[in-house]
């Protein structure tokens, strides 16, 4: 899979954890940053990275800050994207099935490196349930966007 990541200040070290176990699964990254722990806006990394998902670039989207919440606000802002904030992988496998969600958002300040890593994987290998009710929703869900 194509996937795009992206962090801020708060979350490089995670980000590049989480760049290193996607290379190493197989899968292609495009890294759109932030490169440091010099402090910067969560929009200006979670948006492009948000808006390559919508825009078929990338398949998948990784954001990341110190809490998961300014990159999830900022990756549900952009039409198409279904973003969900994790905290456990119980979570991250529903909201595949359930969501079809296309962006994770995960917040290094709130979650150990073991459980993030555990998130990561069950979220990137857990496909989405295809049943009736569940793309009846999201159908609902994606139509809001055109209110
Ligand atoms: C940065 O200080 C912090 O606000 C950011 O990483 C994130 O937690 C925002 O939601």
């Amino acid at each position: 899979m194509k996937i795009a990541l992206a962090c801020d200040h708060g979350a490089f070290e995670y980000k590049e954890i989480v760049k290193k176990m996607l290379e190493d699964m197989g899968h292609s990254v495009e890294d759109f940053g932030t490169h440091g722990t010099e402090s910067m806006d969560y929009p200006d990394t979670a948006g492009p990275c948000a808006k390559s998902v919508a825009q078929g670039k990338n398949d998948r989207g990784i954001v990341i800050c110190g809490t998961g919440i300014g990159v999830s606000i900022v990756a549900n802002k952009i039409k198409g994207i279904r973003c969900a904030l994790c905290s456990d992988p119980v979570s991250a496998r529903l909201t595949r099935e359930h969501n079809d969600s296309n962006v994770l958002a995960m917040g290094q300040r709130v979650l150990g490196v073991e459980i993030m890593k555990e998130i990561v994987q069950t979220w990137i290998e857990t496909e989405f349930s295809k049943e009736k009710r569940h793309v009846c929703r999201i159908e609902k869900v994606m139509q809001l966007e055109e209110e």
